[in-house]
């Protein structure tokens, strides 16, 4: 298959770029490098610098290219930026989410796989979180991405597009070729990484939440395992796959929580950090930070079910240790 990969440089797409390749697809990447590298593109992918904002550059890009399916993975998605900088996520992710569609409209091409968020569900009435729960976002991020999942709904019912909507929950790990690298980082298991290779204090934001030790608890995935749902998501947009709907008339996006049912509280992945690395940790905890709902565990059934998909490298051991042997095997990132 055809695939654009938006956001292809940066931690999840380059993973998932790295899986879609090695199983024998053509990969474009579409990225503007503004938080992806450059040298986290496969050299077996066609990188092309830019924005998915706009629309006429993008249904050039789709016709050269003869693209047959998008994984729209490219987004600001910081939770904290988003609430001091809303402005920023609803001008890219919502005013370029829109963009890309128009494109995909203006060529016909119906199929795509939108990363969304647990964020969309906000402060969730149960946990484990099913998809059909109701989302009512706290942070700008999440509400960002509830509008794009609506707007892809929309354009399901008017063009038929084959989609599905993948809510992550926190993503961590690496493979040997591609690692987590934000500049600055933000996300507790690299930051915590960052904090004991320089050896300094890490800092956990708040440890007065109503969790058992205070401290938010999120369910984590492996990025592998992530990239893994993202090609079982591109086969289900397949035109005569009716898991996306009837090949012709309206359509409507199969959305799919991806997680993995357990969570782990902030003080948790502290300590096996301290574990995988050998090394103890300074932690100080200060003041909460805002839009960050107190517990986000998924129910990842669906998924299972419907994509066939099943986390495999589900400990957190796992995770944390494949993150580190990446980060010392890049102490310089992808610079
Ligand atoms: N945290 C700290 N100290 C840090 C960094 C984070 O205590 O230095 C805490 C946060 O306050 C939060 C938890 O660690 O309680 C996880 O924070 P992350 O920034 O790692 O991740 P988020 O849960 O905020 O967000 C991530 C993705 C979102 C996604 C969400 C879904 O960045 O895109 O997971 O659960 F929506």
């Amino acid at each position: 298959m055809r695939v654009l990969v938006t956001g292809g440089a940066g931690y999840i797409g380059s993973v998932s770029v790295e899986l879609l390749v090695e199983a024998g697809h053509e990969v474009t990447v579409l990225d503007d490098l503004s938080t992806g590298h450059r040298g986290a593109v496969s050299a077996r992918a066609k990188l092309e610098v830019g924005t998915y904002g706009d629309t006429a550059a993008v249904t050039t890009l789709l016709e050269k290219n003869r693209i047959e399916a998008i994984l729209h993975c490219a987004a600001k998605s910081i939770v904290g930026e988003s609430m001091t900088d809303p402005g920023k996520y609803f001008r890219e992710n919502v005013g370029g989410g829109v963009a890309l569609l128009e494109a995909m409209r203006a060529t016909k091409v119906r199929r795509i796989v939108f990363s969304s968020t647990a964020a969309t569900y906000g402060m969730p009435e149960r946990t484990p979180i099913v998809e059909a729960d109701p989302v009512r976002p706290i942070n700008a991020y999440g509400e960002t991405k509830r509008i794009v999942e609506s707007a892809i709904g929309w354009y399901c019912r008017a063009y038929g597009l084959r989609s599905v909507i993948l809510r992550y929950f926190n993503v961590a790990g690496a493979t040997v070729e591609h690692g987590e690298m934000h500049v600055p980082e933000t996300h507790l298991i690299p930051a915590l990484l960052e904090a004991v290779a320089e050896g300094r204090q890490a800092t956990i934001f708040g440890d007065d939440y109503p969790t058992p030790d205070g401290t938010c608890i999120r369910d984590y995935i492996h990025v592998e395992d992530l990239a893994l749902a993202h090609l079982k998501a591109l086969e289900a947009t397949a035109h005569n796959d009716k898991r996306t709907g009837p090949s012709s008339g309206p359509t409507e996006a199969l959305i799919c929580n991806l997680g993995n049912g357990k969570g782990f509280s902030n003080r948790q992945v502290v300590r096996a950090v301290e574990a995988a690395t050998g090394r103890s940790l300074g932690v100080k905890i200060g003041p909460r930070r805002p839009g960050d709902p107190p517990i986000l565990v998924a129910s990842a059934d669906k998924a299972n079910e419907v994509l066939g998909w099943k986390p495999r490298l589900g400990s957190l051991d796992e995770m944390i240790g494949s993150a580190w042997a990446w980060k010392q095997s890049h102490p310089s990132g992808y610079r």
